[in-house]
């Protein structure tokens, strides 16, 4: 069988994205190192804040599949430039990906432009700052 694309289930899952208040649907797609691949929607909350982007879903599913490594990630969204993922999901994709794995950014048109992870979040955030400088307390 041959690997199940990216953009094909990015596309289909967006379709399920739950977005009544922006009306945005996005849709994200993971190819694990495994080869596995999980999609993810937006799912937006009438208290707003408790909504979640694409890109955690797919990540949540990915991770209670048992994989934590990402190989690949594609984001697509109905918009004139291709959808770039959100602050906080820059850091929750690099949690699970090195810096040179590749984020591809689409639009339902066709358009699409790619970045690394180390790209999309420069001067991220990582275990190794939490050693204390003066060797700990
Ligand atoms: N959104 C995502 O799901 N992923 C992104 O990469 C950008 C933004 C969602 C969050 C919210 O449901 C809607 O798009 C508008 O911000």
């Amino acid at each position: 069988m041959p690997p199940q694309s990216l953009l094909d289930v990015a596309r289909a899952v967006r379709e399920n994205a739950h977005v009544p208040y922006s009306h945005f649907k996005v849709g994200a797609a993971i190819r694990a190192a495994s080869g596995a691949v999980y999609g993810g929607c937006n799912v937006e909350n009438v208290a707003y804040p408790q909504g979640t982007c694409a890109e955690a879903g797919a990540i949540a599913a990915m991770v209670a599949a048992g994989d934590r490594v990402i190989a690949e990630v594609l984001v697509i969204a109905d918009c004139p430039t291709p959808v770039t993922p959100c602050g906080g999901c820059r850091q929750k994709i690099a949690e699970f990906a090195a810096g040179d794995v590749a984020v591809t950014m689409c639009t339902t048109d066709g358009l699409s432009m790619m970045m690394t992870v180390a790209e999309l979040l420069p001067g991220v955030f990582d275990a190794s700052q939490m050693v204390p400088a003066g060797g700990g307390a």
